[in-house]
């Protein structure tokens, strides 16, 4: 199958986070930040293999800034590496004051996604042909994130 370019699964995301998705402090529920990763990461993903996918897992993800309501959620998703059926992708979200036009790094997350058929059967992908410095690190750097989850994964 032919290879295709990070520049190619590269998806940008922005929702203004509004009243409805906060928590008790007036901030952006961590779970909302979550769903958004999840849609950004899937679009890259269908970018890339040009299929349906399902997410297969999630990493660990931290927040470093908390997001105010009336801020701007910006994401960014590109596909890291592709194996056999699934797909590293890397997701990175920024909040953005629209006022003040300041910009901050609110969390980053590596999410795996399995090009599927309707029946929910896995279909290969095509591979990533990195081009950067910091695609082929990427591309080294999920090989080695691959091997921990598949070792920690859990199967009934
Ligand atoms: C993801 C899913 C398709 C994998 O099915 P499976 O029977 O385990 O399939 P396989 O063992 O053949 O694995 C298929 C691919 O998934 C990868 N995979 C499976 N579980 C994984 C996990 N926890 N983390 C990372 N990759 C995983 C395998 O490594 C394999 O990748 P490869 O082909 O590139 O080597 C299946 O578990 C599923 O449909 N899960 C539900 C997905 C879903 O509904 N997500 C939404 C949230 S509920």
């Amino acid at each position: 199958m032919q290879g295709r370019y990070v520049r190619e699964s590269i998806s940008e995301y922005s929702e203004l986070a509004l009243p409805n998705d906060a928590n008790g402090r007036g901030n952006l529920l961590g779970g909302k930040i979550m769903h958004l990763v999840d849609l950004a990461g899937a679009i890259a993903a269908m970018k890339h293999c040009r299929n349906p996918v399902v997410t297969a897992s999630v990493d660990h993800m931290d927040f470093i800034s908390p997001v105010r309501i009336g801020q701007l959620v910006r994401l960014r998703a590109s596909v890291n590496r592709a194996f056999n059926t699934s797909m590293e992708v890397g997701v990175k979200v920024w909040v953005e004051d629209l006022i003040r036009g300041e910009e901050k790094h609110v969390s980053s997350a590596f999410l795996t996604f399995v090009a599927v058929t309707k029946d929910g059967r896995s279909v290969p992908v095509p591979p990533v042909v990195p081009e950067t410095d910091v695609e082929k690190r990427r591309f080294e750097q999920a090989g080695e994130r691959r091997e921990y989850r598949l070792q920690h994964r859990r199967r009934e």
